[in-house]
């Protein structure tokens, strides 16, 4: 067993393809996963999962591995685990995790927004741009630059867990650019498309970081690397101006009270800072 604890992931489904389904019964997405190099071992500890369910799971895939043979779990060493469900997170992990639930609720605006799409007036393209000027702003030239630039350089980034991030990240600058290329050449399904995906892949992004990534780096940072992160935090959030941050939570406010009025005429949203030109990159 110890062999396979030190296969990569997808090696091994694509030896046993029953242990991805048990991975998946965990919500240990690696089947999906486009890097797929992590060793069953980091992804058991990754997960960090009760000691019951760790059990369980090894003993369901060496049954899948060797089918008639008795087999000796070894034990996988991890840091200290939680000792409720509830995660504690770190003071600059938590400021993230925050900074996440405001990106939810725009998120949670968009099936309003594609349906009161209408691409072929300024004020129905506006309703899409000033969403998009939020994520790139706040999501990406914010949020996604505190992780890449300063979080996950604590931390090996050849990790496949921190690949992936990254390649979301990516893949979610590449719907907006669909996005605001649509919105020019007027192609609403396309917009609707890209909206739509951005919202799952982050939504998914955001979830896999909540529960799973930031846990483990909180586990794995020093008091005094907790202590860095958090100054750098500060920095950053100085350099981009509390004022835009604040701005931005107030978008997200505005925008919630606009797309809730699909049904009565308002009137055009006023600029507060976190919409339009001022903030394309
Ligand atoms: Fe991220
Ligand atoms: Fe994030």
């Amino acid at each position: 067993m110890e062999k396979y604890l030190n296969k990569g992931i997808k090696d091994l489904i694509l030896e046993f393809p029953k242990v991805g389904d048990i991975l998946n019964e965990y919500n240990i997405g690696c089947v999906p996963c486009n890097v797929g190099s992590c060793l069953l071992k980091d992804i058991i500890q990754i997960h960090n999962l009760s000691s019951e369910d760790e059990e369980e799971l090894i003993v369901r895939i060496a049954r899948v591995i060797y089918p008639d043979r008795k087999i000796e779990i070894p034990e996988i060493k991890r840091k200290a685990r939680p000792k409720s469900k509830e995660i504690k997170y770190s003071p600059p992990i938590k400021r993230l995790v925050d900074e996440h639930a405001l990106i939810k609720r725009w998120l949670a605006l968009i099936p309003g927004v594609i349906e009161k799409l209408d691409i072929e007036t300024k004020e129905g393209a506006d309703l899409v741009l000033d969403g998009i000027y939020f994520i790139r702003l706040y999501a990406d030239r914010f949020h996604h630059a505190k992780e890449e630039d300063i979080l996950f350089k604590y931390f090996d980034e050849n990790l496949d867990i921190i690949k992936t991030m990254h390649e979301d990240h990516e893949a979610g600058r590449a719907h907006v650019k669909v996005i605001i290329e649509a919105l020019e050449k007027k192609d609403k399904k396309a917009v609707i498309e890209h909206l739509n995906g951005y919202k799952d892949l982050l939504t998914e992004h955001i979830k896999k970081e909540d529960e799973i990534l930031y846990p483990w780096m909180d586990r794995g940072l020093s008091i005094q690397q907790v202590g860095e992160l958090f100054a750098k935090f500060n920095e950053a959030e100085e350099k981009i101006g509390k004022e835009v941050v604040d701005r931005c939570k107030r978008f997200v406010v505005e925008a919630e009270q606009r797309i809730q009025i699909t049904k009565v005429p308002r009137s055009p949203m006023k600029n507060n800072g976190c919409s339009g030109s001022n903030f394309t990159s």
